[in-house]
């Protein structure tokens, strides 16, 4: 279990009560289907207060410091969007150019400084398991926002939100997941969150280079969960409920050339989904560069722009969890 906070600071609440009060998000692991369920049900009732009253004050006198040392706009505009849609403010810093991290300030410091200013940090960082370095220094709870080419959490969380949104369950689906599988943290995350559930089939289709790692495809092995890896989409998209595409990760590479070979290798359009069910959905996580064409945008199928919207659902339930207001 990763480090809980060590000085819980809100004087009020039973603990047994908000069990996810002062607690760090690092990795999907932390999650039950119980927790996960919890979380779901906590970003609905977020999406009926945002669509009825827009803002409203659950977490009024909070400060979440939003601390972003790789690009983003998705979680970093949800995150800050949340927190001021729950009535609380935030300490941006995206660009940690501008901060005392270009003074050569190590992590720990920084993370040591914003909790003293701030009742919960969002931490974007490009190295594996930074996010984990954060939390054991920091008194305040940190969210994992993406760490390198491991985990993105609340990605998975409104990955899943989503399916379940949209499709109405997240048991027996069949999900294929596309493209940089290797580097792409988001499908790291979502493989380890979907075995909590029951009939789920997982493939994975990628170039040799970019296929899922090891480590990910035991742990779902270990949850007895059937997997295949593919280097074709097409005997797979018949049967596909949710094709989760993603971004070659071109920051990942440290040969440019290697990038080049593999960037186009799968491209979604209208023709190719013309072999998918009718009643599927088309999932990524945003930024997209070519790999699903824009004539694909107007199909029903393609769920990824509602995707967004339902991160800023899910972030908002996080944030109320861990700050002991859910
Ligand atoms: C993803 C990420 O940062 O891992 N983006 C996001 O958070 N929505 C995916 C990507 O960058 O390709």
């Amino acid at each position: 279990m990763p480090p809980k906070s060590k000085r819980p600071y809100l004087p009020f609440g039973d603990l047994q009560t908000a069990p996810w009060y002062g607690k760090h998000i690092l990795s999907v692991k932390q999650f039950s289907r119980g927790d996960l369920e919890y979380c779901f049900g906590v970003a609905h009732e977020m999406r009926i207060m945002v669509e009825r009253v827009g803002t409203f004050d659950l977490l009024k006198g909070k400060i979440l410091a939003n601390l972003f040392y790789e690009p983003s706009t998705r979680t970093s505009s949800s995150f800050m969007a949340a927190m001021q849609r729950l009535g609380g403010a935030v300490i941006p810093i995206s660009e940690v150019r501008y901060s005392s991290v270009a003074k050569g300030e190590s992590l720990p410091d920084t993370v040591r400084t914003l909790g003293c200013y701030a009742d919960v940090i969002v931490l974007r960082h490009p190295e594996v398991g930074s996010a984990a370095l954060a939390a054991a220094h920091s008194q305040k709870p940190v969210i994992n926002a993406g760490d390198g080419a491991g985990e993105h959490p609340t990605q998975a969380l409104l990955d899943s939100f989503t399916i379940r949104e949209e499709l109405g369950r997240l048991d027996n689906l069949t999900v294929t997941m596309l493209g940089d599988l290797k580097y792409g943290r988001t499908v790291h995350s979502l493989a380890r969150l979907l075995t909590q559930f029951n009939g789920i089939k997982l493939n994975y289709v990628s170039p040799e280079a970019l296929r899922m790692p090891q480590e990910v495809m035991e742990e779902v092995k270990a949850k007895g969960l059937p997997q295949a890896g593919h280097a074709k989409l097409d005997p797979v998209l018949p049967e596909t409920d949710v094709l989760y595409v993603t971004r070659v990760q071109k920051e990942r590479f440290d040969d440019p050339a290697a990038y080049e070979q593999v960037k186009n290798a799968y491209v979604i359009t209208p023709r190719v989904m013309a072999a998918a069910k009718k009643d599927m959905i088309v999932m990524h996580p945003l930024p997209r560069v070519t790999e699903i064409s824009l004539e694909f945008d107007a199909d029903p199928r393609a769920a990824y722009f509602r995707q967004m919207e339902y991160g800023l659902f899910v972030r908002m339930a996080l944030l109320a969890m861990v700050l002991g207001k859910a």
